[in-house]
Order: structure tokens, then C-alpha cells, then sequence
């Protein structure tokens, strides 16, 4: 097919394009966008077959306003708050998709993501085509993102209707906040901090926290799971619950998807040496578990290695220091050092040769 290049004045004409269920692409806040209306399936069909293989994730909702959000989404009052502070901007809401919305336009999920896009040109182009918008990066599959119509076109040309030609803001990711269950969560931090988030809806967020052992920990796990609510922590316990012989993999492994999933923000884990458990949980993609004896090392795996789970043996350490240990490794920021983020990413490189 032949790919149409637009230029940005020729709007109601993109506009009427995209209304016929055309899959267009054009220069948005973030990357280059390819977008089709969120209500014709043929549309979003022959998107996902421009970039190059069937999208398993669904694509997010770009909207003008906040009515027009309401049309795929429930908007409540805290979400409401946040669409007034935070949109248009670098800032996506995971809501509840509004039952009425078919279901392709989430692949059958129940929620759905949306942005209000900080840019003229695409606020216009939503207003003009009068609904919400799917946009997804214009690249192929596993093709870095395009910034330029240039870079869109090396890619994509002959396998989109059209292309508005120009260049992308290219400004920093937006931040994703998960606003479906009764916690509020950030899955993605960017432009907009977890401060901010909190000052909007008036609530300081739990942090959660995966609990699991084996029967040789039994007792701690127990500790923990009644006193860190009381610190004002949300514990989610995954066992192991009695103390009849278990092989600690199994239940280690669960707290530590948690985490690696973002369904929990941080994890303890403990065995009887704390061995067992820490090699488990480091077996999740994602995971950077410490085990401690004392909270000088507690202190500086938060500092220094972002450690999201911590690991401890109750044949090695009293109750007392247990709940140092804990105090300090929950309390510690990492320190955004630049020379730890180099190194935490190299962590993760080691993970992806696997
Ligand atoms: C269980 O007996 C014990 O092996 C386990 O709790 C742990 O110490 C393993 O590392």
C-alpha cells in the first residue's frame, strides 16, 4: 500500500482519515504514535499487522479529555482528582474499562490504560476525530521507537495509510499508576513522583510487603506478619503456614513473583539459615535479595543495590536483631547513585544473557 505523508496543517483531513478506520501515524509528547479510533476492531487489526506480529499487550487509550476517558474507562472521584493535576502530561491511569467498551480494545483484560497526551497537534487531532484514540509506538515489533517521521517511514512505509511528517517532544516516560484495586500503584515511575501522587488523592500509599519461609522460620514469618501492619506496612503472606516440612523453593518463589510482577513492592523472606531462601528468590528475573545477619548490611543493600527482597535465617539471628535488620531495610532509600544504577543495570544484563 502506499503511505500517505501529511503534514500537520492538513489536521481535519487526518482527522476524517482516522474517523474511516485508517491506521496513521504522527509525531506525539513522547515517541512517534501509530493510532486508529479505539471503537473499529478492522482498525486495530490492520495496526497490529503494520507492526509486524499479533500485540499480546494491549495498546494504551490516548483521550483529549476527560469525557472523553469516561468513554472506554470509570472514572471515580480519585480518579478524577488525578486526571485534573496530572493530564494532559507524562502521566498514564490504569482504570477500570468501562463495561460498555468492547472488549478487544484491552485483549479482554477488565482495566485499561490512558493518557491525556501534552500536545496541541494530537489534542487537536482527538477533538476533531471526536473519540478516543489506541496509539502505540509507529516502529515494527522489537524495533526501537522512532522519534522523527523519517525514522517512522524506515519502518513502516507501504504498511500504514498514512504518516503525519515531523518530529516527536521526546520527553521523559510517563509515569503508570494502577488505580483499579484499593492501594493505589506505581508500575512505572517518570515524570510524576509518588509525593505528588500522594498530596492529589490525600493518602500516604501502604508499602506491601510479600512474607514467606519455610518451617524453619516459622516463628518470624508469624512476627512480622503481626507486627509490620501495626508499622503501618500491607503484608501479603505466602506461607509456608504450619510446621511440617516443606521444601523452601516453593513458597520463596511465590513471594519473589510477587515482587518480580509489581503485585508486591518489596519482599521478606526467611528460612532457617537464610541461605535457601535468598538463593530461591534470586532465581526470579528481577530480583535482588539480600540476606542479612545485621543492619549495617541491611542498610547498605538498599543504599547501594536497591535490594527489593531480604532474606534472613531464624537459626542465625535473634528476634531482636530480626526486627533491626527489618526496620533499617525498609526504611533505607537507594541512593540513585549513578555509579549503583550502572551496576543494577548490569545485574539485569546478566539476567537477559540467560
Ligand atoms: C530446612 O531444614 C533448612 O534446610 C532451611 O530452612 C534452610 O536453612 C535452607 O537454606
Amino acid at each position: 500500500m502506499d503511505t500517505i505523508r501529511y503534514l500537520k496543517t492538513e489536521i481535519e483531513l487526518v482527522a476524517n482519515e482516522l474517523k474511516k478506520g485508517k491506521v496513521i501515524a504522527f509525531p506525539t509528547d513522547t515517541v512517534y504514535g501509530l493510532g486508529v479510533v479505539y471503537d473499529d476492531e478492522a482498525a486495530l487489526q490492520r495496526l497490529k499487522t503494520a507492526k509486524g506480529r499479533p500485540e499480546t499487550k494491549p495498546i494504551p487509550t490516548m483521550a483529549a479529555s476527560s469525557a472523553q476517558i469516561e468513554e472506554v474507562a470509570i472514572v471515580d472521584e480519585r480518579s478524577k482528582k488525578l486526571i485534573d493535576a496530572f493530564m494532559p502530561g507524562a502521566f498514564t491511569l490504569i482504570l477500570p474499562k468501562q463495561p460498555s467498551a468492547p472488549a478487544y480494545i484491552s485483549n479482554g483484560m477488565d482495566t485499561i490504560a490512558v493518557r491525556i497526551p501534552d500536545d496541541p497537534f494530537v489534542l487537536e487531532l482527538l477533538k476533531q476525530v471526536g473519540k478516543p484514540m489506541l496509539v502505540t509506538s509507529a516502529n515494527l515489533s522489537d524495533q526501537p521507537a522512532a522519534t522523527t517521521g523519517i525514522e517512522a517511514l524506515g519502518q513502516l512505509d507501504g504498511r500504514i495509510d498514512g504518516i503525519v511528517m515531523g518530529a516527536s517532544g521526546a520527553s521523559a516516560a510517563s509515569t503508570i499508576l494502577d488505580v483499579t484495586k484499593t492501594e493505589w500503584q506505581i508500575l512505572r515511575c517518570g515524570a510524576v513522583s509518588e509525593e505528588q501522587i500522594e498530596a492529589v488523592i490525600g493518602e500516604k500509599r501502604k508499602m506491601r510487603i510479600a512474607l514467606a519461609c519455610d518451617h524453619g522460620a516459622l516463628e518470624y514469618k508469624e512476627i512480622l506478619k503481626k507486627e509490620l501492619p501495626q508499622e503501618g506496612y500491607e503484608v501479603v503472606d505466602f506461607g509456608t503456614y504450619s510446621h511440617e516440612s516443606c521444601d523452601y523453593p516453593d513458597y520463596i518463589a511465590k513471594a519473589a513473583q510477587a515482587v518480580a510482577k509489581g503485585e508486591c513492592d518489596r519482599g521478606i523472606v526467611l528460612c532457617g539459615t537464610g541461605i535457601g531462601a535468598s538463593i530461591a528468590a534470586n532465581k526470579i528475573k528481577g530480583i535482588r535479595c539480600a540476606l542479612c545477619s545485621e543492619s549495617f548490611s541491611a542498610r547498605l543493600t538498599r543504599e547501594h543495590n536497591d535490594s527489593n527482597i531480604l532474606a534472613m535465617g531464624q537459626r542465625v539471628i535473634g528476634e531482636e536483631v530480626m526486627r533491626d535488620i527489618v526496620k533499617t531495610w525498609l526504611t533505607t532509600p537507594f541512593s540513585q547513585g549513578e555509579r549503583h544504577k550502572k551496576r543494577i543495570a548490569k545485574l539485569a544484563r546478566l539476567e537477559q544473557a540467560d
